[in-house]
């Protein structure tokens, strides 16, 4: 089995974030989101991975990932020259892809507890096509299913105003080469792009299986700033160990899960965990609360992040400091 990994599109509604970087390279607990989807691509036992870049950033995405050693992966970059939607990044990635069934993972997409179980089961299953979903408190505003008793996938429903069940489409999916006659027979659609979920509604009317899978752990779409904080809270209480590698002086208290990289100081302050501290930083007189990442090389003096959720992120000469 193959994977594509969808790192294309635009991200305008992370600007000005996305002026400097790939939406898929913002860094969550000090790691780009893309890094999470490549660990759990590998994790499910996938090593031949093709990611899907812009013109504008994929020369970003090709710095970071490189030959994708780091991975065991053996890479090759698909460079769609247009962001015309997520089945057009599919139909442009079909000379890579031929007859070989296919793991598709938005770049921008976080999920707890991997995928490993979800390509065994489509592995194991005669279907055409295994979705990934998530039950969410608003299912208006996503792609909804419409499910029989069998768990098998009746109707897609775009942002539906009536939402049939509670099942949101999560960006993950798996399908057998029969999508790609499903792509080349359907039209853009009124936001003049070619959708995934009117491709699948194809393979439904045309008789063919569509199954659900329904994730139990947590799903963060990046897209957004407030998703990409809500991203930080959840990855830094998820995966935060207490490692200090730096130094911490004597007036100092570093209290929980805190990790502090190699090359980073910290002098009379309070760090008070989860929170991850990246190398070569220098926090003086000042206090770090829970759920604060802070970026490689950052300096921070004489303050303080008493609200939850901070991410201070340093691209290239630019320090950020979002606050929620
Ligand atoms: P989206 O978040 O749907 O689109 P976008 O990245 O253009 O963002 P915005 O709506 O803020 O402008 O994309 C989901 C993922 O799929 C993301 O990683 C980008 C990728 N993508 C492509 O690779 N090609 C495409 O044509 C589109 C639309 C998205």
């Amino acid at each position: 089995m193959k994977a594509i990994i969808l790192c294309g599109g635009k991200g305008t509604r992370l600007k000005p974030l996305t002026y400097t970087t790939a939406k898929q390279l913002l860094p969550i607990a000090n790691k780009p989101i893309l890094f999470y989807v490549l660990d759990q691509v590998k994790e499910a036992g996938i090593s031949e991975v093709g990611i899907i870049i812009s013109p504008d950033t994929g020369k970003l995405i090709k710095e970071a990932v490189g030959d994708g050693s780091r991975w065991n992966f053996q890479v090759t970059y698909i460079l769609q020259a247009e962001p015309l939607g997520l089945a057009h990044a599919v139909k442009t990635a079909k000379g890579y892809l031929m007859d070989s069934p296919f793991l598709m993972f938005l770049g921008d997409n976080l999920i707890g507890g991997g995928i490993t179980d979800f390509v065994k089961e489509f592995n194991s299953s005669p279907c055409d096509s295994l979705m990934l979903f998530k039950e969410v408190p608003d299912p208006r505003l996503f792609g909804v299913a419409e499910l029989d008793s069998c768990g098998k996938v009746i109707r897609l429903v775009e942002k539906p105003k009536e939402p049939q069940s509670n099942l949101a489409v999560v960006g993950v999916y798996l399908f057998k080469p029969c999508i790609h006659k499903a792509i080349e027979d359907i039209k853009p659609s009124l936001r003049g792009e070619l959708e995934i979920t009117d491709a699948i509604q194809k393979l439904l009317d045309c008789g063919l299986e569509v199954k659900s899978h329904l994730l139990t752990g947590w799903w963060l779409d990046t897209g957004k700033k407030d998703d990409l904080l809500e991203a930080n809270r959840v990855v830094l209480d998820d995966y935060t160990r207490r490692n200090i590698q730096g130094n911490v002086d004597n007036q100092s208290q570093v209290i929980g899960r805190v990790e502090i990289g190699v090359d980073s100081h910290i002098q009379n302050s309070i760090i008070r965990g989860p929170v991850v501290i990246a190398p070569h930083c220098q926090v003086l007189n000042s206090y770090i609360g829970p759920f604060t990442s802070i970026g490689e090389g950052s300096f921070i003096e004489k303050s303080s992040t008493y609200n939850p959720n901070h991410l201070v992120i340093r691209t290239s000469w630019l320090y950020g400091i979002i606050i929620l």
